[in-house]
């Protein structure tokens, strides 16, 4: 299995992607952080169904964590990572160090107002300027033509939206749906650092918002659901849940209204491990 290329300057980069456009070719980008799981792969797999070239960018990009433990302890597994992204195959993985992609003097933040200010916005402050600005830049490096996210980070994926729309960047955004395991649990890198007691409790967290979400569809007022949503998740032995709130599904606003999409968004705390998950009501 040949592996794909690694690039780790922006210069490198640019010289395998204009020599592809110049050849006519699309080219997509699914940008990670690493420690991939199908998940990911399943972005790079519709990458590769809808491009001509592929390239995944692996960058723990330290501007989008609020906690710098949480820094210190993401995971790293660039060989294993490479052996996955092999069996797509992507064309390029472009894992630039910090200093390559914030040099000295960087200086310029780019913060997307309202959609990225509640929930995720509210309980880690600054992240979402970290990604906007991260993802600003990676797709300025990679000059791709479509970029991949998943559904499973709903609010991030919305606000990349509003930026690529508000900056007009030529770029289309493709959300994919959110990969689960067999019991409904949402793959996540985070899901490995759970007890094994902790991991059979996990799917709880899923069960209980398609409940919920089910119960608001069948005529159960909002707040009565996510009660029972927010009871069944302390019940099975979470230690916290952070929220659970029904929202328009683009601007992330309350929303009472069901003529307009909604999404019913939670983040809950098990074995000290944050999980978060979303699905359309
Ligand atoms: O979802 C992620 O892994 C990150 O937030 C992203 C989009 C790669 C930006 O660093």
């Amino acid at each position: 299995m040949t592996l794909p290329l690694i690039l780790r300057s922006v210069a490198d980069l640019r010289q395998h992607v204009r020599a592809w456009k110049s050849a006519g070719q699309t080219v997509g980008v699914v940008p990670t952080m690493g420690a991939l799981h199908d998940g990911h792969l399943s972005l790079a797999r519709a990458a590769r169904a809808e491009c001509d070239r592929v390239i995944t960018t692996i960058f723990v990009n330290p501007k989008q964590f609020n906690n710098p433990e949480d820094l210190k302890h993401y995971p790293r597994s660039e060989e294993a990572d490479a052996a996955l992204l092999a069996t797509v195959p992507v064309d390029v993985i472009f894992a630039p160090q910090p200093e390559e992609v914030y040099p000295d003097g960087f200086a310029t933040t780019v913060s997307v107002s309202g959609v990225s200010e509640p929930l995720e916005g509210r309980m880690r402050p600054g992240h979402f300027d970290g990604v906007a600005t991260v993802v600003t830049k990676l797709f300025g490096m990679t000059m791709a033509d479509r970029g991949y996210f998943g559904q499973k980070d709903w609010q991030q994926l919305q606000v990349v939206l509003r930026l690529v729309r508000d900056l007009n960047l030529p770029v289309h955004i493709v959300g994919c749906e959110t990969i689960r395991e067999d019991d409904g649990l949402a793959m996540s890198s985070r899901n490995l650092r759970l007890t094994a007691a902790g991991r059979a409790k996990a799917p709880v967290l899923y069960a209980a918002v398609t409940a919920a979400a089910a119960d608001i569809r069948a005529g159960q007022s909002d707040r009565m659901a996510i009660r029972e949503a927010a009871e069944a998740i302390r019940a099975a032995g979470f230690d916290r849940v952070e929220y659970i709130e029904l929202r328009d599904a683009e601007t992330l606003m309350p929303s009472d209204d069901p003529t307009r999409p909604r999404r019913m968004l939670a983040a809950a705390w098990l074995d000290g491990v944050r999980l978060i998950d979303n699905i359309p009501v």
